[in-house]
């Protein structure tokens, strides 16, 4: 920490100066000195300097007491705030002017990404493409599929063999030399933002690789770096902390520390044990890793993605998770964006219950994320495939559509990660499920051996101790597509297409952005090869990360095939859905009572327009005994007209019934 406060020295002051007058001088003198002959062009740039350090010293004011205040409030440490500021002034000098504009445009329409075309998808760069470069050439292909949102998978440097799917960074400011360079990312952003599309990647702030320099110089035993890590000699205080806090792998890599022989201590590692978890009670983490995070929202990021956020402080006698000075340092880095680079959004990762999830959204006046995971809805969807029953879902959806409607929920069916049974135990529990039972027969049903499960897939961190597991698969394999394609089955596959498209556009139509996960839009199934990489082979998440298989997806435009009756299926529902302004993130979102556990019934509306969707869980043909009676609707799928009134819904049908003005 000492070392800390040598570092800042000139540039500090001018911070200070900046931060108490509100002025921003030294940095423009320089440049002005740079141009010095007093030609027209020259003033020119001199103007446009003058206009933009405006700008920037306008959005340090706006939030400089706040951001300062929480500051001190961790870090009681002024020349590490003046650093800070100065180094953000520099951030925002470097960054192009093409960004620039974006932020002036986005600052004037802060609602830009809750637009009912905004769609996501996600992918690993070399699954999907090979490289960066190979990204940027299947843009076309991106956009066929709607989409407007990629979000890249860590690409940044990783050791291999010890990356947890790139989750360990070993690099912050390079990228893996197999997928390409900051330059390739640059030009990637570029193009992507040509064709109006935006680009998300994962900001891993809770840990380091082991192989970061920093975690290098701690294993030497230099004090300075060990500081930015949670270093003990002896095991007291690491079972102190065993004693609270849970374990994320519990199977895969127990406990939350590890043993360091070659210099006799502990370190604490909540993930893997080669993912060192970084100690923000040091400023200089903090600091440093904003600058990081500037640094890569300059490369021309949209959406930075701040994985494991919940974990970033640790408190002895706590669970770790959640506590108060988390939402201190989300709420910093909220404004710390919206000073520099204000068109980017924070995006939380915050896997946990309903209660610790809603608060990573910071309120009105001091927001925090701009967007977080619709995680509990996620998994309830899942719980009701198996049991085919809504009500749980249809009280979910109500918590959801009940929070205030700034609070934007990106929704999914399933990501890289594992699918955790994180539900509502305590109303199950009312209808006579008890968690342990439960969970056990999720799993059940989807590796395929409950009842008529059609699923395959696997378990993750099956614990021995708690009895608990999560669980692996690709949505078209949890679908039974895998299973139908493998016996030759067409009617099951017909039946599993219609599961899966269902399922999709019941996603579409909750209130939020909703994400695929690449391979999804032509339903690939699970990939077990990773059995064969001993890096990969005991993480069962690889099951659904496997390659985009592109001599499938040129199925996608055969209406006879499975892959194009999915890719074409999806595109319908995209196309309505960016063309129906009620699919808004603003509009009312709510649940209808159909009086049939199997029938899922959402109404929307916006501006004078309504829409309603049903969904049927269960594979048999049912009624919604509904009684919207306020006029003629069209189904906008079929096109046919309709009355939403007692509704035969096909088995794993759905309609989307606009009423007619
Ligand atoms: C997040 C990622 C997950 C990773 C973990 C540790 O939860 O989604 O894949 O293992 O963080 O970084």
């Amino acid at each position: 920490m000492a070392k800390g406060k040598t570092k800042t020295s000139r540039k500090a002051e001018t911070a200070k100066e900046q931060k108490t007058t509100g002025q921003t001088k030294e940095p423009v003198q320089e440049r002005q000195a740079g141009s010095a002959a007093a030609d027209q062009p020259a003033e020119e740039n001199r103007r446009a300097d003058d206009e933009q350090t405006k700008i920037f010293e306008e959005r340090l004011h706006r939030h400089h007491d706040e951001l300062r205040w929480l500051y001190m409030e961790l870090y009681e440490n002024d020349s590490m705030f003046a650093e800070l500021c100065d180094q953000m002034y520099q951030f925002y000098l470097e960054r192009n002017d093409e960004l620039k504009k974006l932020d002036t445009n986005r600052e004037k329409d802060k609602d830009w990404y809750k637009q009912n075309d905004m769609l996501g998808m996600m992918f690993y760069i070399d699954n999907f493409a090979g490289n960066m470069k190979g990204v940027q050439s299947k843009l076309d292909y991106i956009e066929q599929c709607n989409v407007n949102y990629i979000h890249l998978m860590p690409f940044l440097e990783t050791p291999e063999g010890r990356s947890d799917g790139g989750y360990a960074v070993s690099d912050f400011r390079k990228v893996q030399e197999k997928l390409g360079s900051m330059e390739d990312l640059e030009k990637l952003t570029a193009a992507c933002h040509k064709k109006g599309i935006n680009v998300c990647m994962d900001f891993v702030m809770n840990h380091t690789s082991e192989d970061h320099v920093w975690a290098k110089k701690a294993r030497q035993g230099d004090g300075e770096y060990m500081s930015r890590y949670f270093f003990y000699d002896n095991e007291d205080i690491p079972a102190q902390y065993e004693r609270t806090v849970p374990q994320v792998f519990p199977t895969t890599a127990p406990g939350n520390f590890t043993w360091l022989e070659e210099i006799g201590h502990y370190v604490m590692t909540t993930f893997y044990p080669y993912q060192w978890d970084l100690n923000y009670r040091n400023p200089r983490v903090f600091n440093d890793m904003m600058y990081n995070f500037l640094y890569l929202a300059n490369r021309g990021i949209d959406i930075i993605r701040i994985d494991a956020v919940p974990y970033i402080w640790k408190e002895l006698n706590t669970p770790c998770r959640n506590l108060q000075q988390v939402h201190t340092i989300v709420r910093m880095m909220r404004m710390i964006c919206e000073i520099i680079c204000p068109s980017v959004l924070l995006l939380g990762e915050v896997v946990m219950e309903p209660e610790k999830v809603v608060p990573y959204f910071g309120t009105v006046e001091k927001p925090e994320c701009h967007m977080l995971y619709n995680v509990t809805t996620m998994a309830t969807t899942w719980h009701t495939v198996a049991t085919r029953n809504v009500r749980l879902l249809k009280r979910q959806l109500d918590i959801v559509n009940g929070l205030p409607k700034e609070y934007v929920f990106l929704n999914y069916l399933r990501c890289h990660d594992d699918i955790g049974w994180g539900l509502d135990y305590a109303t199950l529990q009312t209808e006579g499920m008890g968690e342990r039972s439960h969970k056990q027969y999720l799993n059940d049903y989807f590796q395929g051996y409950a009842g008529d499960s059609t699923s395959r897939g696997e378990l993750y961190n099956a614990d021995p101790v708690t009895g608990d597991a999560r669980f692996c698969g690709t949505t078209a394999s949890m679908c039974g597509i895998e299973k139908a394609g493998f016996e030759q089955d067409d009617a099951a596959m017909e039946t599993a297409v219609r599961k899966d498209l269902m399922l999709h556009a019941y996603m579409f139509m909750q209130s939020g952005i909703p994400v695929l996960y690449s391979g999804d839009e032509i339903g690939q199934v699970n990939d077990y090869t990773y059995k064969e990489d001993p890096n990969k082979a005991a993480d069962s998440r690889y099951i659904h990360r496997g390659p985009m298989n592109w001599e499938l997806a040129k199925n996608r435009t055969e209406p006879g095939r499975m892959e194009g009756k999915m890719f074409q299926g999806l595109a319908k529902l995209e196309q309505i859905r960016k063309t129906e302004k009620v699919f808004v993130t603003q509009a009312d979102t709510w649940t209808i009572e159909t009086w049939d556990d199997s029938i899922l019934c959402i109404g929307r509306y916006f501006e004078g327009e309504k829409v309603i969707g049903l969904f049927n869980f269960s594979g048999d043909d049912r009624t919604a005994w509904i009684k919207e009676a306020d006029g003629d609707y069209r189904d906008l799928i079929s096109g046919n007209k309709m009355q939403p009134v007692d509704v035969q819904v096909p088995g794993y049908g759905f309609f989307y019934m606009k009423k007619m003005s």
